[in-house]
């Protein structure tokens, strides 16, 4: 216990010097020393040194914590991010969204592969690739949609030419095509043997395929028996969403339980009859969808879980 005298004085030196009147006084009385709790420089990282502190001092963290908070020794509050953050931070939350429902599929036995719809400059395309890394395990319940190969496959599909000729009503009125943000040929970035090249240094080729050319006519080339555990859209338009997901559901190529992440949900100011959110009512409606909105992750996005639709297949044993 500590007098209120001592109290006061301890709060005037700092913690090295308190570290070493503590091991001195231990030593005078034979006691074991205490462990050096700072983190020496270039050792930790600054929330590592925290922890190690913790970890190491034995006692409450609550004390560890309030003599650091007087000591002012804790991020200001008023610390949040640096210029330097700021560009990356929305690309890094897509990043982290889409790891997450890959690990999501995986952890929770979501029959079939994976798709993403508009890879562009590859940017989510290698997010996904570099989860689906870590599920090397023997997927069973993926084998039977993909032949010999016991492992879900990336189906990377995109024009590689850009957006479309944009001819829908829907999206000849949504603010971001009036205003010219969205037209055709915009957004080419890469051509299909470059998207090939830096997939193919994440997975090996048997675990990727890539579509060439519009989502209406490549999405019918899939084999009858292909499922989705996870499909990544991000087409921006309406008629390109419609495109992409009328044949999968009516196909029935989408399973129980799978995730699907909309990019630009949040687009043409989140007005609800423009681009995804309309395809997506519609899409709704005319397939009895019943899905649980999983919440919108960076600035533009949301994902659903799919429980059932018109014409859903009974999982493969
Ligand atoms: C916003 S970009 C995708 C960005 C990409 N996910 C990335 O991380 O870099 C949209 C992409 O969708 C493609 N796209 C849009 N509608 C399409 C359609 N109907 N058929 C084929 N590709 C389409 C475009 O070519 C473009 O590459």
């Amino acid at each position: 216990m500590l007098t209120p005298l001592k109290a006061a004085l301890a709060e005037t030196l700092p913690p090295t010097a308190l570290y070493w009147l503590r091991s001195v006084k231990r030593a005078i009385m034979l006691q074991p020393p205490i462990p050096w709790p700072f983190a020496w420089p270039g050792d930790l990282t600054r929330t590592q040194s925290v922890a190690a502190e913790v970890e190491d001092d034995g006692r409450p963290i609550q004390d560890t914590a309030i003599e650091r908070y007087k000591m002012r020794n804790l991020p200001s509050p008023d610390s949040f991010y640096g210029y330097q953050d700021i560009l990356p931070l929305a690309a890094k939350e897509i990043a982290k969204a889409l790891t997450l429902s890959v690990q999501y599929v995986n952890g929770s036995h979501v029959y079939g592969d994976i798709a993403e719809f508009g890879t562009m400059g590859g940017f989510s395309a290698k997010a996904i690739a570099t989860s689906m890394v870590f599920d090397p395990q023997r997927q069973p319940l993926s084998k039977s949609a993909s032949g010999e190969n016991p492992f879900r496959i990336l189906r990377l599909f995109d024009s590689f030419e850009g957006l479309p000729e944009i001819t829908s009503p829907v999206d000849l009125g949504s603010p971001h095509v009036v205003s010219g943000a969205w037209a055709k040929g915009g957004c080419k970035v890469l051509a299909a043997p470059e998207l090939r090249e830096r997939i193919g240094k994440i997975l090996p080729p048997h675990r990727f395929q890539l579509y060439e050319g519009w989502f209406a006519d490549t999405v019918k080339t899939l084999p009858p028996e292909t499922r989705f555990a996870m499909i990544h859209f991000d087409g921006d338009l309406y008629q390109s969403t419609m495109d992409a997901l009328v044949p999968l559901f009516e196909r029935g190529m989408i399973s129980t339980g799978a995730m699907i992440c909309f990019d630009d949900w949040n687009a043409n100011r989140a007005i609800p009859t423009t681009g995804e959110r309309q395809a997506w009512k519609e899409l709704v409606e005319t397939f009895n969808i019943d899905a649980s909105n999983c919440g919108d992750y960076s600035v533009g996005g949301t994902r659903f879980i799919i429980h059932s639709y018109r014409g859903i297949p009974a999982d493969p044993e």
